[in-house]
């Protein structure tokens, strides 16, 4: 069986490319998705992608997941920072977890300096944009495959 990475992308991030391109820059999320999809191919895995804007949906989808999967690149986007309930969800799992950010939270507003999941998280990628996600894979594939 190819191994089984969970892709999760939180509320907005469906409007990529339109969404205030000077902070998450000009790449739709099917590019996105896109580039992950090649470094899996190159990998031979299998990436299960999902994107809400709905919180609950979120959690169902990481509850209903996690018995086929063997890690989760995840970019919770607002609910990084208020939802007690994803983070609960990534760590029922028991499975590695990347946080991604496109932007750099730190370098903006205070209330993005706190996240509710990095406590949890395996590791943080943030900041270089599309890049993130794609380190976030490549690293969650070394730590999968311990190399
Ligand atoms: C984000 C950062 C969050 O603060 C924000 O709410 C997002 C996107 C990022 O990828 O930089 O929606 O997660």
């Amino acid at each position: 069986m190819p191994q089984r990475i969970l892709v999760i992308h939180g509320p907005n991030l469906n409007l990529l490319g339109k969404r205030e391109p000077e902070i998450y820059g000009h790449q739709t999320l099917d590019d996105i998705n896109r580039s992950l999809q090649a470094i899996a191919e190159e990998h031979g895995i299998t990436l299960d992608v999902f994107q809400s804007n709905h919180e609950g949906d979120i959690v169902d989808f990481i509850g209903g997941n996690m018995g086929s999967a063997d890690g989760i690149v995840i970019n919770p986007a607002a609910y990084t920072h208020t939802s007690v309930a994803i983070r609960d969800a990534l760590t029922m799992t028991g499975l590695p977890v990347i946080e991604v950010h496109l932007s750099n939270v730190y370098q903006r507003e205070v209330f993005r300096h706190h996240s509710y999941i990095s406590p949890i998280a395996t590791g943080i990628i943030a900041g270089l944009g599309v890049h993130s996600y794609t380190l976030a894979l490549e690293g969650l594939l070394r730590i999968i495959r311990d190399v």
